[in-house]
């Protein structure tokens, strides 16, 4: 394990500081948290993306707090330095403050998170200001937000037109007031992603699919390795073709099962003569 110190907020300030990117990768399971961690990925969201990447579903909307609470927990104790990041589900948070701030207070006190995200600009804002009042480090997520995906119109580019971006802008100062450390920006034009960084205060910009100029880049894990079957988005970078790596393994697997090639001799522990004798009389009828 690594033994590097403790991601926290004021790291991450300093990187704002220092104008050095932040690395920000979502993750959902115990070995993936651990390689993660051992590469310095500064920042790991448990995304409620898991509702599609690991569970199946066409739509993060199916997820419950118990499925977050489960990953969450997973990737906590693969990444013990990384600074993890709670997404909140679909209507955990959106009815009522109270309702927020209790789900808030899950992902910190049963998954040892280290803040939580949820979707949602001004109107979203006093959940914001509840939860941070609640002594919680809370993130904003803007632009393309999946849980409103019906109502945006598909997983489209968001804020193209001037009138269109300047409700993202306004949105982001909502959220800021609120209290919110860091905002996420998914899929934004890039000219816009930069123009809220730079009128940043006291806050993290950071773009998933919206240019180079946020304090920091997050990409979906499973879109890097080309483990999501359905789609590739245009926004993400494949890194590394793990998905095909991994079936053609299966591949061999299957075969070499069926031609009796695995298991070998390494594979498998065999008994002494002395024993297996002893075992042959026991056993004889
Ligand atoms: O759930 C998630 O992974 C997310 C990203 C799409 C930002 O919210």
């Amino acid at each position: 394990m690594t033994d590097r110190k403790k991601i926290n907020l004021p790291y991450l300030f300093q990187k704002v500081q220092d104008k050095e990117p932040i690395s920000w990768l979502t993750c959902y399971d115990y070995p993936t948290a651990y390689l993660q961690d051992e590469a310095g990925v500064e920042m790991i969201l448990v995304g409620d993306s898991l509702g599609m990447t690991m569970l199946g579903f066409d739509s993060t909307l199916p997820v419950t707090m118990d499925d977050m609470i489960r990953h969450a927990s997973a990737v906590r104790r693969g990444a013990p330095t990384a600074f993890v990041v709670g997404d909140m589900p679909y209507m955990t948070y959106q009815p009522s403050n109270e309702l927020a701030v209790k789900n808030a207070g899950r992902f910190m006190a049963e998954a040892g998170c280290d803040a939580i995200k949820l979707e949602g600009g001004v109107a979203m804002a006093p959940r914001i200001k509840a939860i941070v009042e609640a002594g919680i480090p809370a993130i904003g997520h803007l632009g393309l937000t999946p849980q409103s995906v019906a109502a945006l119109g598909g997983f489209r580019l968001q804020g193209k037109s001037a009138g269109l971006a300047k409700k993202i802008v306004d949105d982001a100062k909502a959220l800021q007031e609120a209290g919110a450390f860091a905002i996420l920006l998914e899929l934004v034009p890039d000219r816009l992603c930069k123009l809220i960084t730079e009128q940043a205060e006291d806050c993290i910009i950071m773009s998933l699919g919206s240019g180079p100029d946020a304090h920091g880049q997050l990409l979906i894990y499973h879109d890097m390795f080309g483990l999501y079957p359905k789609f590739k988005p245009k926004m993400a970078k494949v890194f590394g073709n793990a998905g095909e790596v991994i079936l053609n393994g299966l591949k061999q697997y299957v075969s070499e099962v069926k031609s009796v090639a695995f298991p070998e001799k390494e594979n498998y522990f065999g008994m002494s003569d002395a024993e297996f004798d002893e075992l042959s009389k026991m056993v004889k009828k």
